[in-house]
C-alpha cells in the first residue's frame, strides 16, 4: 500500500487572503506530492513499504545512510501535520487547559507569539517552528530543513512551516510578516488543543 497525499483539510482557497490558492497549489499540491512520491519510489519493494510514516521516520533520523527517505517521510509528516494546524478564520486565542499551559510555562500568550515568531524568523534557512510538549511541559523549538519533533521524543502540537516555498509567493521575502499573519489569522487552537488532550 503506497503512501497518499491526504486530502487538505479546507479547499485551497479558504485561507485568503492570508495564504494564497496559488500557494497551496504549489505547497500541497507539488511540494507536498513530490515528497510522498519521492517516499514511494525510496522504500518501494523494502520492508519500509509496509511501516507506517511514524515507524519510517523514527527507524532513519539517525541513520546518514537512510536520509533521503528521512527527509521525505518526515516532510511528507511535517506538511501534514502543518495543514492542519491551520484553519478559515483561524489565530484569536486558545483557552481552558491550553491556555493555562501557555500562561504556565511560556509566560503566556502574548509572550508565546513573541518567541514563536522569533525562533521562525531565527531559524536559518529552511525549517520549522514549533510548540512542543515534552515531559508534561510546553516549549517553543524550531528545527533544520525535514528535522521533526516526532524524531527528538518531542510531541508536537504547533508548527509553522518557514521553508520558503511556504511563503514566497505571497510575502516574498517577508518571513517576519507571514509568521505574524499565521499567528494572528491561520492558527487552528482546536487542533493544538486536542493534541494537548492526547
Ligand atoms: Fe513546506
Amino acid at each position: 500500500m503506497a503512501f497518499e497525499l491526504p486530502p487538505l483539510p479546507y479547499p485551497k482557497n479558504a485561507l485568503e487572503p492570508h495564504t494564497s490558492a496559488n500557494t497551496l497549489d504549489f505547497h500541497y499540491g507539488r511540494h507536498h506530492q513530490a515528497y510522498v512520491t519521492n517516499l514511494n519510489n525510496l522504500v518501494k519493494d523494502t520492508p519500509m513499504a509496509s511501516q507506517s510514516l511514524e515507524q519510517i521516520i523514527t527507524a532513519t533520523a539517525n541513520d546518514t545512510t537512510k536520509a533521503g527517505i528521512f527527509n521525505n517521510a518526515a516532510q511528507v509528516w511535517n506538511h501534514t501535520f502543518f495543514w492542519n494546524c491551520m484553519k478559515p478564520h483561524g489565530g484569536g486565542a486558545p483557552s481552558g487547559n491550553l491556555a493555562q499551559a501557555i500562561d504556565r510555562d511560556l509566560g503566556g500568550l502574548a509572550k508565546f507569539k513573541d518567541d514563536f515568531k522569533a525562533r521562525a524568523v531565527g531559524q536559518f534557512g529552511s525549517g520549522w517552528a514549533w510548540l512542543v510538549a515534552s515531559g508534561g511541559k510546553l516549549s517553543i523549538t524550531s528545527t533544520p530543513n525535514a528535522m521533526t519533533p516526532l524524531a527528538q521524543g518531542q510531541t508536537a502540537l504547533l508548527t509553522c512551516d518557514v521553508w520558503e516555498h511556504a511563503y514566497y509567493l505571497d510575502y516574498q521575502n517577508r518571513r517576519p510578516d507571514f509568521v505574524q499573519t499565521f499567528l494572528d489569522h491561520l492558527v487552528n487552537w482546536d487542533h493544538v488543543t486536542k493534541l494537548l488532550k492526547g
